[in-house]
């Protein structure tokens, strides 16, 4: 098992295999998108093997694949194919827009894929392209629909956005009521990618909960699974639950068990600090696992206490960061 300096148990790594993605949405990247980072940037399918296989040696047993958009990476599903087979790895998660995961569906199931969360912030199509830029809804539509068809367990993840889709709270989270999806509100976060400044979210989670308790009266507390990030919701009689996620209150950093690994191979051990250790570099001058195992542990032995801890050491900005280059 691995703990960090705060004992918290570590046992959960993401793993950002892109920054690119088919989808523009506001609160994430500019409508030109990011600065891309070129194919030789990126870590390789070889050096994520090679990570995560050690860190699974290290007490990691749970490793989720995200972005920017996953399906975007070429061979993405070779990619999946080989943790499938790292020994000791007990659960692979994905997340993903849903705009060309599809067709995957089948073979995500038969790698033994425990959950995909679908991030989809409307479901009206009009606001899905005001939101994305791009009109897809019909699409990740589709990809809803295969998941549950498989047997998939699917979470659908919306940013919550004043002025832009706060009406589509009571209809996204109807979708647990006629599905058994668990749907979760995000706070909105600074990451952008340099499109605008946000500060505190003026729909946080406070607002959020009374807003659905005012539909759904009789909603009731949940108990959290260990770790989770989301404050879970139950209206008697629904198929799935109705989480909330403070993604910027930061309620949850007490219990955080997990850590990042983004694109271009930085470790960050807090989603707000600035990455705390270059891999695929110290990977590329030829350490071999034993060496990079010591600059881990000394990693996970300095972690911040939370999210605001974190922030406050950084000396750049958030706003240059985007969840597609830190790895939603
Ligand atoms: N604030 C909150 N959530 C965000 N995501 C992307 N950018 C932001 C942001 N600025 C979400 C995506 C996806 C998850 C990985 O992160 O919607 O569901
Ligand atoms: Fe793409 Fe996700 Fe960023 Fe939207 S939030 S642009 S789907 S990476």
């Amino acid at each position: 098992m691995l703990f960090d300096n705060h004992g918290r148990p570590i046992h959960y790594l993401r793993l950002a295999v892109t920054d690119r993605c088919n989808l523009r949405c506001h609160y994430c990247m500019p409508e030109h998108g990011l600065q891309w980072l070129s194919r030789a940037d990126l870590l390789s399918y070889e050096e994520m093997l090679r990570l995560c296989t050690l860190l699974v040696r290290m007490g990691i047993t749970k490793i989720r694949i995200t972005g920017g958009e996953p399906f975007v990476r070429k061979d993405m599903m070779k990619l999946l194919r080989s943790l499938a087979a790292i020994d000791g790895l007990e659960q692979i998660h994905l997340t993903t827009n849903g705009v060309a995961t599809a067709g995957f569906v089948p073979e995500l199931k038969q790698l033994g894929i425990r959950s995909v969360n679908l991030s989809l912030d409307t479901l009206d199509r009009e606001r899905f392209f005001q939101i994305t830029r791009r009109d897809e809804l019909p699409r990740v539509l589709d990809t809803l629909h295969a998941l549950l068809e498989h047997g998939i367990p699917v979470k659908v993840n919306a940013v919550v956005m004043d002025g832009q889709n706060t009406n589509d709270l009571i209809p996204l989270a109807a979708l647990s009521r006629d599905l058994p999806v668990d749907v979760r509100f995000i706070e909105e976060m600074p990451f952008n990618g340099g499109d605008h400044i946000t500060g505190r979210p003026l729909w946080d989670y406070v607002r959020i909960l009374d807003t659905l308790r005012v539909e759904w009266p009789s909603l009731e507390k949940t108990p959290d699974a260990p770790f989770s990030t989301s404050m879970n919701y139950l209206v008697p009689g629904f198929k799935g639950k109705i989480g909330i996620i403070a993604a910027w209150s930061r309620t949850f950093c007490g219990t955080c068990n997990r850590i990042r690994v983004t694109p271009k191979g930085v470790l960050k051990t807090c989603l707000y600090d600035q990455g705390v250790l270059q891999l695929r570099d110290l990977m590329r001058s030829g350490l071999d696992d034993e060496a990079l195992q010591v600059h881990l542990l000394d990693a996970f032995a300095h972690r911040p206490a939370n999210g605001w801890e974190a922030a406050a050491a950084r000396v750049d900005s958030p706003l240059e960061e985007s969840m597609a280059t830190i790895g939603g």
